[in-house]
Parts: structure tokens; C-alpha cells; sequence
């Protein structure tokens, strides 16, 4: 029998990191879980411990932090026996125009956690994963990277950090025994999203999950999330004409 894996996860509290933890929960992996509210993660332990026969080990992490990311990673290796899949998960988002009361600090907030944050956790799993001969890293990234979105500059200018750090990261580690996968969700129903204006082609958090995981165990390269339509959707987004773009969202 496979001996069971270990997945660490950035931004477990919430959305798309909780929900991922209880879809591999179900299919048998060992978790460390990770995020700044701690209180949740402990709950979920509990409940996850209970339900399925598995290990959970958690720990605060703030990923604006990275010595402190370098140490949760080496102490959730050491109590787990190894990490087999690292997750950078952990992420924030504001919407508000360039120029306006609020916008560039909490475009630097943006760019602190999902940039450096996300650049933290991939590094660190990068040294465990060289020292261990081998790992998988996942980046959650975001349909937004295609293209900068009124309104949402500094986040789409974070998740397209995010996504090309990631390929070349791929590229680096392309002879050495380490996955790469960037995942691009479109809008999934979680509380980051839920006070804009429109959410096309939403998807419940359930029906995310499960589509992360699995194309996390498939260790696909890349893909948005659903890959219909967003895998089209996005990429004509990228080419559509200024105007065009402000007359659809202003
Ligand atoms: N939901 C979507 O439709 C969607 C679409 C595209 C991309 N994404 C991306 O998916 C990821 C997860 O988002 P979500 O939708 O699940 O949002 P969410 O429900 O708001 O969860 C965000 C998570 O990130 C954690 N986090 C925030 N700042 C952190 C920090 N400094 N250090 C450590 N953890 C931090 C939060 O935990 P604490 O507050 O407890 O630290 C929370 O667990 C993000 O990277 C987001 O950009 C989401």
C-alpha cells in the first residue's frame, strides 16, 4: 500500500485553503495546516482528526513573514515525517481604484502577502523539497492575472507576479525531482469575493474544492479553475480592446 502524503497549506482558515484541507482530509492525506487565526485551525484538526484517519499538525503563520514560514515548514516536515505537497494558498484582495483614499496601502498589503508571501512559502519548499529529493508545489494564482482589471490593479498585478514567479520556477526545477503546478481559479464562492459587484461563472465551495484536488493529484502543469469556461474565457480576456473592457466592467 502507498504510504499516505503530506500536504502543507497556507490560508487554511478560510475559503478555498479550508476547503482544500477537508477534500484531501477526505482521500486519505495527512495535513499541516496554516494560517494567522490559528483558533479555526485547531477546530478543524479536531474535526478532521475525528472524521478521517488521518494527522494534523497546525501552526500560526503570518506568510509576510518569511523566517517564520521557513521554521512552520521545517517543524510541520519533522512532525509529519516529511512534506510531499506544498500549497501557497494564503491570500487577500481589495477592490479600489489607483489614486483613491485606502488604494496604495492596501496594494501594498496585496502585494506583501500574495507576492512575498507566496514567494516565501514556494522558496522555503524549494530548500525542504531539495534536501527531502523530492516534492510538489502549488501555487494558487487567479484568472485575474490575464489581464489588469479596473478597480483590481494591484491584485491582478499580484496573482500575475504570482503566475509568471511560477513558471519560472518550473523552468528552474525542471531536471530535479519537484512538481510544479499553478492553478487559476475564477470566482469561487468564498469571503474574498463575496462583497463584489459581479461574480461571473461562480461555483460553489464544495464543487472548487473538489476540482482543486484533483487536478492537484493529477499534478497537472497548469490550469484555470473550472478549466470551462475560464480556460477560454480568460485568455480572450487578455487580448480584448481597452474600450471594450471598460464598457463590459467599467
Ligand atoms: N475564491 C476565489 O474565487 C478565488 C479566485 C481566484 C484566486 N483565489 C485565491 O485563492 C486564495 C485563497 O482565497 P480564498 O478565496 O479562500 O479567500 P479567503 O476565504 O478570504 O481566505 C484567505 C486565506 O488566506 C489567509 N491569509 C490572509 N493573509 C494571510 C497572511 N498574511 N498570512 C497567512 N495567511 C493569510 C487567511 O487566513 P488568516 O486570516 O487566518 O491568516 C485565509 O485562510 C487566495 O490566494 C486568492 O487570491 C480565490
Amino acid at each position: 500500500m502507498q504510504k499516505s502524503q503530506n500536504v502543507f497549506i497556507t490560508g487554511a482558515s478560510s475559503g478555498l485553503g479550508k476547503q482544500m484541507a477537508k477534500e484531501f482530509a477526505s482521500r486519505g492525506y495527512n495535513l499541516a495546516l496554516t494560517a494567522r487565526r490559528v483558533d479555526i485551525l485547531e477546530t478543524l484538526k479536531e474535526e478532521l482528526e475525528k472524521e478521517f484517519s488521518i494527522k494534523v499538525f497546525v501552526a500560526s503563520l503570518d506568510v509576510q513573514d518569511s523566517q517564520q514560514t521557513t521554521d512552520v515548514l521545517a517543524k510541520a516536515a519533522k512532525e509529519l515525517g516529511g512534506i510531499d505537497k506544498v500549497l501557497a494558498n494564503a491570500g487577500i484582495g481589495y477592490t479600489e481604484r489607483i489614486g483613491t483614499p485606502n488604494a496604495f496601502e492596501h496594494a501594498r498589503q496585496m502585494i506583501n502577502t500574495n507576492v512575498i508571501g507566496a514567494m516565501a512559502t514556494i522558496d522555503s519548499a524549494v530548500q525542504l523539497f531539495r534536501q527531502q529529493g523530492h516534492g510538489h508545489i502549488v501555487a494558487i494564482s487567479s484568472v485575474a492575472a490575464f489581464r489588469g482589471m479596473p478597480s483590481s490593479s494591484a491584485y491582478c498585478a499580484s496573482k500575475s507576479a504570482v503566475t509568471t514567479y511560477t513558471e519560472a520556477l518550473r523552468a528552474e526545477t525542471h531536471k530535479e525531482n519537484i512538481d510544479v503546478t499553478l492553478l487559476s481559479p475564477g470566482y469561487i464562492d468564498t469571503p474574498i469575493n463575496q462583497g463584489a459587484a459581479s461574480r461571473p461563472f461562480l461555483i460553489d465551495l464544495e464543487k472548487g474544492g473538489n476540482i482543486l484536488v484533483t487536478l492537484i493529484e493529477k499534478k497537472v502543469k497548469r490550469s484555470t479553475v473550472p478549466s470551462w469556461p475560464w480556460g477560454v474565457v480568460a485568455r480572450l480576456l487578455a487580448c480584448l480592446p481597452t474600450g471594450l473592457l471598460v464598457r463590459a466592467v467599467g
